[in-house]
């Protein structure tokens, strides 16, 4: 298959380079950078910040990576940026649920304290506990029936969450909602499912990965049939648009998650028919954590993920 091997030459490359630190922008708040060579848009995305902390974003084209530095030392319970890069554009159109045959997220990424990169596929746990961090590290499918908006974070009905990372315990909407949504192992890694409405009125589903995934290249189509073959969604639901970043609630501290490695691979055609697990099958929470405020045709291959640094 033509993107796997993609991404294996994007994943050498960085190996190769690593420790250059070559950015081609930094940018801050709500501003916005497209590499038009390669269809990538990045975006601080500072939607809910104050004026305690920062978000920024460095970019660099080639191969393309991202660092994203920031600090919130004040509003533990609410996300305050959504850092991400946009790996598919209007032009690559939409495809309906049942038409993924399969969509192979993949990712390398590191987060820990300070404004420097740490090592690929590392997690400072003592800095990120010192720090009070809340955080994840997400992939995110957002969908609609119109496929115009299908394309447009803020117009679609439906968003699709993939938590590959969770620090501080954030919890997803519908956390509190024991009668949705079952869980489904792709590449040995169990995945817990949760849906619930976020203030503008989209319909979040929120797949949570049991551990950790700082290194994770699986097909997850399986989670997208596990939505659409219980009825969660129609299966006609267009999905136009996908994402990934990390969204960053807090830390008494700075912060700087790095991305140097990322891709999708999209196959469309008649979804093979998998097993799917129920949908209710999750004991009733009781943990504490930080409860949430509220987000393609043929072979098509889109994506990569990024990685960027920012001095202070
Ligand atoms: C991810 O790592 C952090 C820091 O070590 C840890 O606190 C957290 O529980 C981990 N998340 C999961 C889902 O295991
Ligand atoms: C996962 O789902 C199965 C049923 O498919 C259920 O027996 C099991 O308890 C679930 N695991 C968790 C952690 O919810
Ligand atoms: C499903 O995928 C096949 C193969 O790419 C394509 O020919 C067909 O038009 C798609 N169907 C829809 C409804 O998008």
């Amino acid at each position: 298959m033509r993107c796997l091997s993609r991404a294996i030459f994007i994943a050498l490359w960085v190996k190769r380079t690593a420790g250059e630190n070559v950015y081609d922008t930094t940018i801050c708040g709500q501003k916005s950078y497209t590499d038009k060579s390669r269809d990538l848009v990045y975006t601080p995305n500072a939607w809910n910040a104050d004026d305690q902390g920062f978000q920024c974003m460095s970019v660099r084209n080639s191969p393309p990576a991202f660092d994203a530095t920031w600090e919130w030392p004040t509003g533990r319970d609410r996300v305050h940026s959504y850092p991400h890069v946009k790996l598919t554009t209007p032009d690559a159109g939409t495809v309906p649920l049942s038409n993924i045959s399969y969509l192979r997220l993949s990712t390398v990424w590191s987060m820990g304290t300070g404004s420097s990169p740490h090592p690929a596929g590392t997690i400072d746990e003592s800095g990120m506990s010192a720090q009070d961090v809340i955080a994840n590290v997400a992939f995110d499918i957002f969908a609609d029936h119109d496929p115009d908006n299908a394309h447009y974070e803020v117009k679609a009905e439906t968003e699709i969450m993939i938590w590959l990372g969770t620090f501080g315990k954030p919890y997803p909407l519908g956390w509190d909602d024991p009668s949705c949504c079952g869980n489904t192992t792709v590449g040995g890694v169990e995945f817990n499912l949760y849906r619930g409405k976020n203030q503008r009125g989209t319909m979040v589903f929120t797949w949570i990965a049991e551990s950790n995934q700082t290194s994770f290249h699986e097909d997850i189509s399986p989670l997208i049939q596990h939505i659409w073959r219980n009825g969660l969604l129609p299966e006609d639901t267009q999905v136009g648009l996908i994402s990934f970043g990390t969204e960053a609630y807090y830390s008494t501290g700075t912060v700087t998650f790095s991305a140097p490695e990322f891709d999708i691979c999209l196959l469309t055609g008649e979804a093979p028919l998998l097993p799917v697990g129920p949908i209710c099958s999750r004991p009733k929470s009781t943990a504490a954590g930080i409860r949430p405020s509220p987000w393609l045709s043929g072979l098509t291959i889109i994506g990569t993920v990024g990685a960027a640094l920012y001095i202070i």
